[in-house]
């Protein structure tokens, strides 16, 4: 079944949790496509995951074009997603409006992802979505701001950064975000800001309660080194990787491959 925004707003209200994971390439995105996943996105974590970068501020906007390309390549159900990256919608309006155009025209995706919820952010995403560009939001930990932040450091866990949080969420369903994602902040807010918004949320590391559930893969498959602590692995491809080369070098040293 082809996924669009009228699907994840219908599983909100019929309490149907969402299930979205992130890709960087066709292999692993036709993989989660195929096992059933409502949302693929792809996140500027490739920056860490799969560019090696240390921070996800150096990636640009023809890598994650050359990168969601290649995963719409592999998705034919999942709802498709793609991060702006860092600088590549903060200087204007126009600047966004003109790169989350050719995430679309260019990279076939489906929607686009902005970090924050400032004023100046919320008179974007109200420009993008007048543009008729489906744009998902982003509040609590934003990686693309850890040097502001100090770290990769929860976030809203004061009375008055909760309440700054809800007005931020709040400013951004009315500019007409279709979701929200909700990055490492206390359950209980993400449970408050999941009640008051009529749009879906999709947390990361903010309890169970939000309409939907997102993980980086190689977190989610335990293929990370330092995976955050709100990233739980459902597998350990790390070792089984190291394990089948072990066995294959083996193997070949010993000429007894088949
Ligand atoms: O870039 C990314 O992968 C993200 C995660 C929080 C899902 O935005």
């Amino acid at each position: 079944m082809v996924r669009t925004v009228l699907t994840l707003q219908t599983y909100k209200q019929q309490h149907r949790k969402i299930v979205a994971v992130t890709a960087w390439d066709y292999l692993l995105a036709e993989i989660l496509d195929q096992a059933g996943v409502d949302m693929i996105l792809v996140g500027d974590s490739l920056g860490m995951v799969a560019l090696g970068y240390e921070t996800t501020l150096p990636v640009t906007l023809a890598e994650m074009i050359h990168h969601a390309k290649a995963v719409r390549r592999g998705v034919t159900s999942a709802f498709l997603v793609v991060d702006l990256p860092f600088l590549s919608y903060h200087i204007s309006p126009e600047q966004a409006l003109q790169n989350a155009g050719r995430m679309l025209k260019e990279a076939g995706v489906q929607a686009v992802k902005l970090e924050g919820g400032n004023p100046a952010l919320v008179t974007t995403v109200g420009r993008l979505v007048q543009a008729g560009i489906p744009v998902m939001g982003h509040l609590g930990l934003l990686p693309q701001a850890v040097h502001r932040l100090g770290g990769y450091r929860q976030q809203g866990t004061t009375p008055d950064t909760a309440a700054q949080l809800l007005e931020q969420a709040l400013a951004l369903q009315e500019a007409g975000i279709f979701a929200l994602l909700l990055e490492h902040i206390p359950a209980a807010l993400a449970r408050d800001l999941t009640q008051k918004l009529t749009i879906p949320t999709i947390g990361i590391g903010a309890g169970a309660d939000c309409d939907g559930q997102i993980l980086v893969t190689a977190d989610l498959l335990g293929l990370t080194a330092h995976p955050p602590p709100f990233a739980p692995a459902y597998a350990n491809l790390r070792a089984q990787i190291t394990q089948a080369v072990a066995a294959y070098s083996q193997a070949v040293r010993g000429a007894t491959l088949p």
